[in-house]
């Protein structure tokens, strides 16, 4: 039981894998899809000790020697000093130019990884096999790759395509339960900016999907992969149509950062901004149908108390950005229908987060 999705990037196209087991078969899809038969995996110590072993198990019975480099757990060694580290492993192991680099885990090491795989002797292979929910619909699909500066997130990076994409959602099963759950934050956007009959999915099959049954897991994941990789597809450098994928991102950024990275997770942020913008665009019904498929996820659709509406505005940035322009968001006129606006001012966020506020 597995889906392919392929990804249509000319000479740098490559194939998702999305199935319940397919993780050993990654020997096989990355010998074909990689020349090299010299592997990194990187990866993190709980990690790793549940899949690493699979992993370089089904690489070996591919011909592919594999060594296994741990990194520390966390976003705060998203960091060019980790990277560091791995350069040497990578010299320890003498992998040349043919080499293959496996990114085994979250987003925080498929970030890493790729970005190792970007700039070390000026970019080889590169292989995703994403563990979390979001690094399977939305961090592993794109080509972004980087890493934090003390000064903020994802500051230095560079576009690096993998070579192959390997998502075993039956991984998901030792993924902490809210985790998974700001993973669903971005399944759900993607039905909301781009595909009505997705959504519509979700609201029949959220229970499934949160029970981890295999075939829906694979239906979900499979669909937000596709509808992540087609946006992309049509604006991999991010000029304009890959901004949609930004929907509920401009509220859940300064919830974020007002309470302090890491109260709230970033898919809960996303949740209660995605609430916020469809309170700026949306009719009543649309706003209904959203708030109650974010409950039956078991996210929050309000703003955290102690959070005041007047900072969120002041910390989305009119200020600084309408000097040259305007403050560019992303709303949606009908289910599947995103777009981006110039055109909001300070006061229609304000009335949102009101009626926001006001939700049964
Ligand atoms: N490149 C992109 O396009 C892109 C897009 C979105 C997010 N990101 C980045 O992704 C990162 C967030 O990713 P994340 O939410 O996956 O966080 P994460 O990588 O920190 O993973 C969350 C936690 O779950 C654990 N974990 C992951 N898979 C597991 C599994 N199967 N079983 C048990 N534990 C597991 C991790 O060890 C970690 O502790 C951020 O750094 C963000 O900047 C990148
Ligand atoms: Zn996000």
């Amino acid at each position: 039981m597995s889906k392919r999705i392929g990804i249509d990037l000319g000479d740098r196209s490559y194939d998702i894998h999305v199935g319940a087991g397919v993780l050993d078969n990654a020997g096989e899809i990355i010998a074909g899809a990689c020349k090299g038969r010299a592997a990194a995996v990187i990866t993190n110590r709980r990690i790793g000790n549940l899949y690493a072993g699979r992993l370089v198990e089904s690489l070996g019975k591919a011909g592919i020697t594999a060594q296994v480099i741990t990194v520390p757990t966390g976003e705060r060694f998203k960091t060019l000093k980790t990277i560091a580290g791995i350069y040497e492993k990578f010299l320890d192991q003498r992998l040349d130019r043919g080499g293959i680099v496996i990114g085994l885990g979250g987003g925080v090491i498929g970030d890493m990884a790729g970005f190792a795989a970007a700039t070390y002797l000026r970019g080889v292979d590169f292989v995703q096999v994403p563990t979390s929910l979001l690094a399977q619909v939305d961090a592993s699909v794109g080509g972004k790759t980087g890493v934090n500066l003390t000064r903020g997130k994802n500051l230095v990076g560079s576009f690096h395509q993998p070579k192959a994409v390997i998502i075993d959602v039956s991984v998901l099963q030792t993924l902490p339960a809210r985790e998974f759950r700001s993973g669903l934050a971005e399944v759900i956007k993607h039905g909301i900016i781009r595909d009505s009959d997705y959504f519509a999915f979700l609201e029949r099959n959220l229970r499934a999907v949160k029970r981890l049954d295999p075939a829906m897991l694979e239906q979900t994941v499979a669909r937000s992969c596709e509808i992540k990789a087609d946006v992309v597809g049509q604006d991999e450098r991010e000029a304009g149509l890959r901004r949609i994928l930004n929907f509920g991102h401009t509220v859940a950024h300064t919830i974020e950062s007002l309470t302090g990275y890491g109260k709230h997770s970033h898919g809960e942020a996303v949740a209660i901004g995605m609430v916020t913008a469809a309170l700026v665009s949306a009719d009543s019904e649309l706003v209904d149908r959203i708030v109650r498929v974010l409950k039956a996820a078991g996210l929050p659709y309000k703003v955290p108390a102690g959070v005041r509406a007047d900072d969120i505005v002041q910390a989305m940035g009119f200020d600084k950005k309408v000097a040259h322009g305007k403050l560019h968001v992303v709303l949606v006129r009908s289910l599947g229908e995103a777009y981006v606006s110039g055109d909001v001012s300070p006061n229609d966020w304000l009335k949102a987060l009101e009626k926001q506020d006001k939700l049964p």
